[in-house]
């Protein structure tokens, strides 16, 4: 009966240490970056609908946009011609964000 003893603890020291990375690996998650795709779907799908091509209002389809990623993002801060300045509306990163979802709509790298 002894015998199974020290065994039997061992067992429990291991379990007690795996467990006990649990809450220090989550805690590592925060100060999550703007969330562009949700940020698009707030702002610009009126226009540009969920997967960029809708086109509404002269909107152009972001699926073939040519633009750069520097040019998006100067555009979206700035406006153009029926597109409204965003730059008092999001942040900065929040842009970059947004656009970053943009380039990801695209067909064409
Ligand atoms: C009021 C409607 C409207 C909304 C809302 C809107 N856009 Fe636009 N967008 C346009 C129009 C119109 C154009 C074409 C501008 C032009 O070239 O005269 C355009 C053009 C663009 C272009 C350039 C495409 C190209 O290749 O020339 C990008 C990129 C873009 N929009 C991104 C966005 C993003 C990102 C948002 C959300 C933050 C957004 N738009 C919200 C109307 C809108």
């Amino acid at each position: 009966m002894m015998r199974t003893l020290p065994l039997f603890a061992l067992v429990a020291m291991l379990a007690c240490s795996s467990t006990s990375d649990g809450p220090e690996a989550s805690a590592t998650i925060t100060a999550a970056p703007p969330d562009g795709a949700k940020l698009f779907q707030m702002q610009c799908t009126l226009c540009h609908g969920r997967d960029g091509k809708l086109g509404l209002s002269g909107a152009k389809d972001l699926t073939v946009s040519a633009l750069t990623r520097e040019q998006m993002i100067l555009l979206v801060t700035d406006g153009k011609g029926m597109m409204m300045p965003y730059k008092n509306v999001m942040r900065p990163e929040e842009i970059e964000a947004v656009v970053d979802h943009v380039r990801s709509l695209r067909t064409t790298p």
